[in-house]
């Protein structure tokens, strides 16, 4: 399956898919890596793996509907089956997650729907959740919203400071972003009434507690 990654900034959860993709037995490839920013790390990254890259500033354009246009013609030029949001920091058009539907995925650093949007570190410490973690879902036109394809969870320390807590989740997240690729890229994953059905999946044991005892 063909991928298009759309990046703002560091990309490393552009690298974790490069990195899967290199794999012979990996049924995904990345065709197209695309930024708003000239400057993002993440173009770097596909560079230095070989792969096209496109900017397009938001900056150039009238409004964010023909922005997105011009995304969506440059990812369709590109052959792209499947968009993947890798710390792409723009709010889509529903025009393009309605092109897209079903089609476009993005990964958020909380257990969704709990904590949608900026901040997300700071406020989850600041509720004093004992968990958090980060998600991969489909696109909706709201915000981090959509159908959830996977989660992984990590615990909250008493002593985290937010990019401590940002740190154990990203981690986390190089290993779902590739997970939820493969399974969309082997035709495993189905969205039927909005929820994300998965063929042959293991589920987890057991149950965590924090603290643990
Ligand atoms: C990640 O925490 C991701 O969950 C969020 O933006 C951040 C991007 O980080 N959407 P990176 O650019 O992939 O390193």
């Amino acid at each position: 399956m063909k991928l298009a990654v759309l990046v703002s900034g560091r990309g490393s959860n552009l690298q974790a898919l490069i990195d899967a993709c290199k794999a012979d037995d990996f049924p995904a490839e990345i065709v197209l890596v695309l930024s708003n920013k000239a400057d993002a790390y993440g173009l770097e990254r596909a560079k230095e793996a070989g792969i096209p890259t496109a900017v397009l500033s938001h900056k150039d354009f009238e409004d964010r509907e023909s922005f997105d246009e011009a995304m969506s013609e440059k990812i369709t030029e590109a052959g792209a089956e499947l968009v993947c949001l890798a710390g792409f920091m723009r709010l889509l058009s529903d025009g393009f997650v309605r092109q897209w539907r079903d089609r476009l995925i993005n990964i958020h650093p909380s257990l969704l729907p709990a904590f949608k949007g900026l901040h997300v570190h700071e406020r989850t410490i600041e509720e004093g959740a004992r968990f958090s973690g980060c998600t991969v879902h489909f696109v909706r036109p709201a915000m981090d919203e959509g159908p959830i394809i996977i989660q992984a969870v990590v615990p909250v320390h008493p002593d985290d400071e937010p990019n401590d807590l940002a740190a154990r989740i990203l981690e986390q997240e190089h290993v779902v972003y590739p997970l939820a690729v493969k399974y969309i890229a082997e035709g495993r994953v189905r969205v039927s009434a909005e929820r994300v059905l998965i063929e042959d999946h293991e589920l987890p044991g057991g149950a965590l507690s924090n603290p643990a005892n």
